[in-house]
């Protein structure tokens, strides 16, 4: 049988991989053998061809079950690829799919998505979104446990609102493309300008430039613990600095200039104050 496989094999690796030799057989062959439970029939899918995701079967079939044409041990991107042969055709996030981290990073559709047995899950989400995502990125997790964060945990909004699963080119996760005007100020409309004075600051990193986005340990998520650490940073109190330097009126000794959005309040931008005072 082995040795027959191995000839099977040599004949068919001239002509290409012995996948092609398997036929498509058809759904009702695959359900004439198996009894499909779990409520799969039923579901999104319920119509599609099983061969669709599984891949052709014939060589299955004939053999009464040898080789069976499950996912597990494929290659993650085979997985994504049987996937997006009926997704991600038109300009959306799964047509862009395999550019992403996730795909780069081998985890395909299935990693998140379960088919069958379904799940109550919107999406056939394999576990709730916060949940699922937390699985893997731990790190992320801690930072929503830190005592300033965005609501994640609590349920108050989930890692959806902030980043596409897939990839999209308008609202891709990579860091900087997006969140300093779409993702922020979806939700902070106040912050979203055009002001007559902008602040200059967020044009490289966006709202990054002075928050970070998950948790932090510093009041407002600021990047540092004291307001005047992060204003200082940018604008220093040594000549040769391309950012305006506070006048020395400030006395950076003295606690009532250190906390610099007591008279620069409106920190993000104003209609009126050039040197955001209100
Ligand atoms: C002639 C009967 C027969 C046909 C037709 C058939 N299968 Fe199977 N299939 C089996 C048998 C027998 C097994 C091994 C049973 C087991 O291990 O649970 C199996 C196993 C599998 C497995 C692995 C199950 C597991 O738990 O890992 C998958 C997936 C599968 N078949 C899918 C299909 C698909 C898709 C089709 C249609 C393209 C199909 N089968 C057609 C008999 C068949
Ligand atoms: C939309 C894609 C898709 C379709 C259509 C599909 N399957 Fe599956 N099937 C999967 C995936 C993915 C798995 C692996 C388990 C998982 O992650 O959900 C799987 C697992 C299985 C298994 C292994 C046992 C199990 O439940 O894990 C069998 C058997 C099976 N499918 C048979 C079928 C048959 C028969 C059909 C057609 C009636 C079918 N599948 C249609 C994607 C699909
Ligand atoms: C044979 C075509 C086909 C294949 C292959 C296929 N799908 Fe689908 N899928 C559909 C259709 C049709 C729908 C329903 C319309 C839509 O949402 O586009 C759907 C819907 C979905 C949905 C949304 C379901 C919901 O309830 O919101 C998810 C998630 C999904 N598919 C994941 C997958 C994954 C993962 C695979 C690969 C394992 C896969 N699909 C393979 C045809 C397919
Ligand atoms: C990192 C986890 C993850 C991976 C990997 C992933 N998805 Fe999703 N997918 C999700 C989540 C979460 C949603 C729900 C998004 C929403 O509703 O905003 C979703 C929604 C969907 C939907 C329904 C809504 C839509 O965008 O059309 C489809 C279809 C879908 N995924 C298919 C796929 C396919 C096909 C792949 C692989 C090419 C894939 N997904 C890979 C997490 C993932
Ligand atoms: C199966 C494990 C797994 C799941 C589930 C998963 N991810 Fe990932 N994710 C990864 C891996 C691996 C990478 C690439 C390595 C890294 O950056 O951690 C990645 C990368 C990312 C990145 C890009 C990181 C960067 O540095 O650019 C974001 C953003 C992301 N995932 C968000 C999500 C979200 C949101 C979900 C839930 C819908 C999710 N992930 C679910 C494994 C996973
Ligand atoms: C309020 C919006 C927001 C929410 C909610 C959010 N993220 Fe992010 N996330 C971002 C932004 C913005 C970045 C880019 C940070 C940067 O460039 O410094 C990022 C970066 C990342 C990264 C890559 C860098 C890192 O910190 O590892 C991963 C992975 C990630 N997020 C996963 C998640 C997961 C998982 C969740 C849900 C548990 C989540 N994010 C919720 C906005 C958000
Ligand atoms: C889905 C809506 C949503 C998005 C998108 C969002 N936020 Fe938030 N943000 C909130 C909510 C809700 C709170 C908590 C408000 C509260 O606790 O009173 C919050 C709180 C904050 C706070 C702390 C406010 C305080 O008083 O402590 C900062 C700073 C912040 N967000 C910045 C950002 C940044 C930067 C981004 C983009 C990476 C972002 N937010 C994206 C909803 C959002
Ligand atoms: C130059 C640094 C800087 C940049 C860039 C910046 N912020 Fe802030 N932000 C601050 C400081 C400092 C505070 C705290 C102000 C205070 O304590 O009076 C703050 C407070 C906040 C708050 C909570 C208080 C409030 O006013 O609602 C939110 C929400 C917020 N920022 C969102 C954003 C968003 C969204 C962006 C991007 C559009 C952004 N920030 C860009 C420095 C910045
Ligand atoms: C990431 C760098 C960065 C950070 C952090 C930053 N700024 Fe700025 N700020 C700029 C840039 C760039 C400009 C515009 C160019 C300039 O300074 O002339 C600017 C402009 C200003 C101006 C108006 C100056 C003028 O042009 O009249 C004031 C006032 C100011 N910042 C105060 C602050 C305060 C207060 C903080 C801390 C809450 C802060 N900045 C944090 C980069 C930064
Ligand atoms: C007590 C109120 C007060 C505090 C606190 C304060 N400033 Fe100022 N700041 C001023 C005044 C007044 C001006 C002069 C504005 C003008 O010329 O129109 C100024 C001007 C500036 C300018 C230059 C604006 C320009 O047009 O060139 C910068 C930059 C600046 N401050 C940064 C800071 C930083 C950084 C801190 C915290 C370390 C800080 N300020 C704290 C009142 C304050």
């Amino acid at each position: 049988m082995i040795q027959i496989l191995i000839l099977q094999f040599l004949l068919v690796g001239a002509a290409g991989t012995q996948e092609e030799t398997a036929e498509l057989i058809g759904r009702d062959m695959c359900l004439a053998c198996h009894e499909v439970t779990n409520g799969f029939l039923s579901s999104t899918h319920g119509d599609a061809e099983c061969e669709g995701c599984h891949g052709p079967g014939s060589l299955h079939m004939d053999s009464g079950g040898d080789t069976p044409p499950t996912f597990e041990g494929k290659a993650p991107n085979w997985v994504s690829d049987q996937c997006r042969s009926c997704h991600g055709k038109a300009e959306d996030s799964l047509s862009l799919f395999r550019q992403g981290p996730h795909s780069r990073n081998q985890v395909s559709c299935i990693e998140c998505h379960q088919i069958h047995p379904v799940k109550a899950n919107f999406g056939l989400l394999k576990e709730g979104p916060v949940e699922l995502c937390t699985s893997c990125h731990h790190s992320v997790e801690a930072a929503f446990r830190k005592p300033f964060h965005h609501p994640v945990l609590e349920g108050g909004m989930t890692c959806l609102e902030c980043h596409n699963p897939h990839s999209d080119p308008e609202q891709s996760f990579s860091r900087l493309e997006v969140f300093p005007k779409n993702g922020c100020v979806s939700c902070h409309a106040d912050k979203r300008g055009p002001f007559v004075f902008e602040h200059a600051s967020s044009r490289v990193n966006g709202c990054m430039a002075c928050h970070q986005p998950h948790g932090s340990f510093n009041s407002k998520l600021l990047v540092r613990n004291e307001v005047h650490q992060l204003c200082l940073e940018c604008h220093s109190m040594t000549p040769n600095i391309a950012t305006a330097q506070p006048p020395a009126i400030h006395d950076l000794r003295s606690p009532r200039y250190r906390n610099c959005t007591t008279c620069h309040r409106e920190i993000h931008g104003s209609n009126v104050s050039p040197a955001f005072f209100r």
